[in-house]
């Protein structure tokens, strides 16, 4: 005759793991309970701390050095007989560097290659395309620029006789014009129009305005 008594009460470790009822068996983690609790360290691992948690060390970015002090050096510059001391990108050209930096628009920029002689101006009484020289190289010299040569209430006996034989049209390339024509004063150039031209052979006119240029040099050259 068979057994009828009850099964006694069955503890933890008795119960088979059902999707129901999944419990550990024997002090081991069910498959589940393994893929649970590899969920959750992975979450752990990429999560951001918890409040409470011990935070985790904070990288401080290396200390940047400001930007204004990349790579800048200092120099002074003798411009029109005043002194400019200032901090430049040693890249700068002397061209830029009076346009930008020292507010001398009167430079043109035309070609940046030197090409057009538009960006003329005098080093220590010659003239120099200004497009083809860094700053850099500068300190210690005399630097002449348009404005330094004249000014309107004031002005040059070149500036004067270019106003007065109507000796541009644009202007894009007037200042360099003048810029060569009153260095050419103190050159070895001979008497004739032809001469002049091959002295100003670097400064270019798109407008075309040669003719007049030649006579205002020469006027100005008999005037001296
Ligand atoms: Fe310098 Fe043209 S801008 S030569
Ligand atoms: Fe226009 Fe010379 S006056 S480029």
């Amino acid at each position: 005759m068979a057994d009828k008594t009850p099964p006694t009460q069955l503890s933890p470790d008795d119960v088979t793991p059902t999707a129901e009822n999944e419990q550990p068996v024997s002090g081991r983690l069910s498959r589940r309970s393994f893929l649970t609790h590899l969920g959750a360290a992975g979450i752990a691992a990429t999560a951001p701390p918890l409040l409470g948690a011990t935070p985790a060390p904070v990288m401080e970015p290396a200390a940047a050095a400001p930007p204004e002090a990349e790579g800048v050096v200092s120099v002074t510059l003798k411009v029109n007989g005043q002194v400019h001391p200032m901090k430049l990108d040693p890249r700068t050209t002397l061209l830029d560097c009076l346009r930008e930096n020292m507010d001398l628009p009167g430079t043109k920029k035309g070609c940046d290659h030197g090409q057009c002689g538009a960006c003329t101006v005098h080093v220590n009484g010659r003239r120099v395309n200004s497009c083809l020289s860094l700053a850099l190289m500068h300190e210690g010299d005399e630097i002449t620029t348009i404005e330094g040569i004249g000014q309107p209430d004031d002005m040059h006996p070149m500036q004067a006789a270019f106003v007065e034989h109507d000796a541009y049209q644009c202007g894009y390339c007037t200042s360099g014009q003048i810029m060569s024509a009153v260095a050419l004063m103190k050159e070895p150039v001979g008497p004739t129009d032809d001469d002049v031209k091959h002295a100003m052979y670097g400064n270019i006119c798109r407008c075309g305005t040669y003719p007049n240029i030649v006579a205002a040099v020469q006027q100005a050259r008999r005037m001296a």
